[in-house]
């Protein structure tokens, strides 16, 4: 499959269609932004180790029949994915309190969750991505309930599978934040990425930050820990599944 015209350039990634309609090329960028673009910068490699991570992950997920919109690698940097319609919510599911949780609730970071937390943002660059509740949702015809219902559950089952991919490398899942969409048919599908972009990774024996809080809060070796990622994430795994 081959580039065609740019169909959007966002903040880590262009997308191109290509000569099939049903399918999309997503190329990753270098670039980096942070609080909703008021920090940016480049993270050298970063194109490539988020496109091999998203791309392993996707193909992971899939042997836990998880539907994903990964098709193939096109390159070091680039893969195609089936064309959706995208819900315009992010949903964030934490393992263990950080980020912007801590500001709203009384968890320390650090403190692990009684049980995952599903939470939902509006994608909308404009209005700082909200908080938006289930009930805004559906009362504002961005999902139905029973696609709402089915995006949770999914998403609650991604977090069960790649929780132990990581814990199994020495990596604690501490949150992450999906993306999802729909075919024409309205079949659901797990689409964007999921790569230290995406998600707060932590190591089990230092407790340090494996992900973009490195860059977010200047906490130095940002491209090493990207690579780190990397290196865990295409290791074999040792245990028999
Ligand atoms: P942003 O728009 O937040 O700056 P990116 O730079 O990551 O984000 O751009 C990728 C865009 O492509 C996002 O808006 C995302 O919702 C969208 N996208 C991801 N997967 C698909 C897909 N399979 N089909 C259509 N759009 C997609
Ligand atoms: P938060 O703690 O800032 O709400 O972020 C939760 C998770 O979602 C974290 O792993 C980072 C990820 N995330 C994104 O991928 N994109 C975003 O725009 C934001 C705000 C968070």
């Amino acid at each position: 499959m081959r580039k065609k015209k740019k169909l959007y350039e966002g903040k880590a990634k262009i997308v191109y269609e290509t000569e099939d309609p049903n399918y999309l090329i997503q190329d990753f960028k270098d670039d980096a932004s942070a609080f909703n673009g008021v920090k940016k910068g480049k993270i050298a490699n970063k194109g490539y180790v988020n496109n091999q991570v998203s791309a392993h992950l996707f193909r992971y997920l899939s042997s836990y029949y998880v539907p994903t919109h990964f098709v193939d690698l096109h390159s070091d940097t680039a893969m195609v994915v089936r064309r959706l319609d995208m819900f315009p919510i992010e949903v964030v599911v934490r393992n263990i309190a950080a980020g912007s949780l801590l500001k709203r609730t009384k968890y320390k970071e650090g403190e692990t969750l009684p049980k995952p937390l599903v939470e939902f943002f509006l994608k909308d660059d404009e209005k700082g991505d909200p908080q938006i509740t289930e009930e805004d949702i559906i009362n504002d015809g961005l999902a139905t309930p029973e696609e709402l219902d089915y995006i949770k559950r999914l998403a609650l089952k991604i977090n069960a599978v790649l929780k132990s991919f990581f814990e199994r490398r020495g990596i604690k899942l501490v949150d992450f934040k999906l993306e999802f969409g729909k075919d024409k048919d309205g079949k659901i599908y797990l689409a964007d990425e999921i790569s230290p972009d995406t998600c707060r990774f932590w190591d089990v024996q230092s407790g340090e930050k494996l992900d973009k809080d490195r860059f977010r809060f200047d906490l130095g070796n940002v491209e090493e820990a990207y690579e780190e990622i990397r290196r865990r994430v295409f290791l074999e795994d040792t245990v028999t599944e």
